[in-house]
């Protein structure tokens, strides 16, 4: 991580005041991938890459917002926006303005911004600056929210002001996360189960360095794909409003009204849906063969049926399959590139690492990034 003491002189150089930090990370998806938007379940862990969000308040009313990775600073002389400008501000913007719109009385404000998370990785660098920039914003407006409440605000930030469809599990994560557990969310109703990663068991991350974004066409067109299928089935059964509802049998039934792609969308979330609840039976019960099953299946479903994938993340997958301690592998988060989760044995994961690495570059020519990560705990206060 940064270190904040630099991050800290570093605002007061800027905008020569001392600033209150605010930590949000990113996130890893263990399993449950497009089931969030469907009312589903994922069960994300959030990871040991962050973003840091350092606030100041200013008297002349204006926002200034300065991301040291991208080495600019952008100032709001009228205040909190109204719509987005197609910038990266749009995030920390997007979060004031939702904000703005409860109610809450936003000061002028001097906000910069630090992350390590990989950007376009599907390890949530967005979730991450709009959690750390929540904290930072209610801070300085004297209130919060519960968890589940903020992950809503801020995942609204993203559908209504940047423009993203992404549904509430990054932003419940980043918020929601504890140390050293994988959390179970049922995205319907917000309610979840923690389970505990096994000391012996490291995630492995691996960036294959295709880039990934939420906001580009395949999400949307996958989104929309799957819900046709839905519609389908709610025409024939009352009480589908979500593929959740949906039963593997209800496709089998009225698949043939699908159009062929939709049908096999749908199949991968409804079943997705299934083995996501398993893996948490079988990490909760120690049964690590079994969550590998689940991962693998689940990696085959994203990559087949829902068309989720890219070659290079089938490669770092395959390539994976027979390195030593391997328990399970499968691309994570929103797909079309970005990162493959590898559970692995602890003892293992360095050389596992390695040799996966030098594998993957031998077979696509592209350096990969692999890091050994763990779970790690929720946004907060850095002090
Ligand atoms: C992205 C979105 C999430 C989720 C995943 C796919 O990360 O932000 O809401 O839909 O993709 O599981």
């Amino acid at each position: 991580m940064h270190d904040p003491k630099v991050f800290r002189s570093m605002h007061k150089e800027r905008f020569g005041a001392e600033p209150k930090i605010f930590v949000g990370p990113g996130r890893v998806n263990l399993i449950g991938e497009h089931t969030d938007y469907a009312e589903g379940f994922v069960m994300p862990a959030a990871i040991n890459f962050s973003t840091l969000a350092g606030i100041s308040p200013r008297t002349d009313g204006k926002i200034a917002i300065y991301s040291e990775n991208q080495g600019e600073e952008r100032v709001f002389d009228d205040g909190v926006q109204a719509k987005r400008s197609q910038h990266w501000t749009d995030y920390p913007m997007g979060v004031t303005a939702i904000l703005a719109g409860e109610g809450h009385k936003i000061p002028g404000f001097n906000l910069s911004i630090w992350s390590d998370v990989p950007l376009s990785s599907g390890l949530s660098s967005s979730a991450a600056l709009e959690v750390a920039t929540a904290l930072a914003v209610l801070d300085l407006a004297g209130a919060s929210y519960p968890g589940p409440k903020l992950a809503r605000l801020c995942q609204r930030a993203e559908n209504e002001f940047v423009g993203a469809n992404c549904g509430i599990m990054d932003q419940f994560i980043s918020i929601n996360a504890q140390k050293d557990h994988a959390l179970l969310l049922d995205c319907r109703d917000l309610s979840f189960k923690l389970a505990p990663i096994p000391e012996h068991v490291a995630l492995v991350i691996a960036n294959t360095m295709v880039k990934h974004s939420v906001a580009g066409g395949d999400y949307p067109t996958r989104r929309r794909e799957s819900e046709a299928a839905c519609a389908v089935i709610a025409s024939h059964r009352a009480g589908v409003p979500f593929l959740r509802d949906a039963t593997l049998e209800d496709l089998e039934k009225w698949g043939s009204e699908m159009e062929p792609k939709s049908y096999l969308r749908a199949k991968h979330v409804i079943s997705e849906d299934l083995r996501t609840v398993a893996a948490c039976e079988a990490l909760l019960k120690g049964n690590m063969k079994e969550l590998g099953r689940l991962m693998a299946e689940a990696h085959r479903s994203y990559s087949q049926d829902f068309d989720g994938s890219c070659a290079e993340a089938d490669a770092m997958v395959a390539l994976a399959q027979d390195l030593p301690g391997l328990i399970g592998a499968r691309l994570t988060g929103g797909g079309f590139g970005g990162c493959t989760i590898n559970l692995v044995e602890q003892t293992e994961a360095a050389k596992f690492a390695e040799a996966l690495g030098k594998r993957y570059a031998e077979k696509t020519g592209i350096a990969p990034q692999i890091h050994v990560c763990h779970a790690s705990g929720g946004a907060h206060r850095l002090e």
